[in-house]
């Protein structure tokens, strides 16, 4: 067995020291030693997206690398958006503008999203159908997600 490493990591705000194998996956990571479960596990294979974080800000697939790479770093889970109870706005636009359907790609549609409003506070239709490309929707309910 690989012997563990000693990581430190900043989830949602709070700072976390786990020993972990060096193979672990950050998704595994999160999901399985921290119980942020609302970061899904679509494919693991870097295709759908649902693993979506924020690493220091910038969005990335957390099945598509390791949890040591994240060590001294901030990550921002789906958990992580809504504040005191609270819903983000684009948690709050989704649920307005019905841009889910089974709502498994939603935890990494929203992270996604909001990197891409980050960029561009007012994309058009065309750079959002870009910019969520990397996201797949296994109900194909794309419409609703770049339409008003
Ligand atoms: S689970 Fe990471 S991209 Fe699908
Ligand atoms: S809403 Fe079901 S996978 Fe997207």
């Amino acid at each position: 067995m690989a012997s563990s490493i000693s990581i430190t990591v900043e989830v949602d705000g709070v700072s976390y020291t786990d020993d972990v194998e060096p193979r672990l996956l950050l998704v595994q990571h999160l999901r399985e030693r921290l119980g942020k479960t609302g970061t899904l596990i679509g494919c693991d294979t870097t295709n759908c997206g649902a693993c979506t974080v924020h690493l220091d800000g910038v969005s990335v697939k957390s099945c598509t690398m390791f949890a040591v790479q994240a060590d001294g770093h901030q990550v921002t889970t789906i958990e992580g958006m809504a504040q005191n109870g609270k819903l983000a706005p684009l948690q709050e636009a989704f649920h307005q503008c019905h841009a889910l359907q089974c709502g498994f790609c939603t935890p990494g549609m929203i992270m996604q999203s909001a990197s891409l409003l980050k960029e561009n506070p007012h994309p058009t239709e065309t750079e959002i159908r870009e910019g969520l490309e990397g996201n797949l929707c296994r109900c194909t309910g794309y419409q609703t997600l770049w339409l008003p």
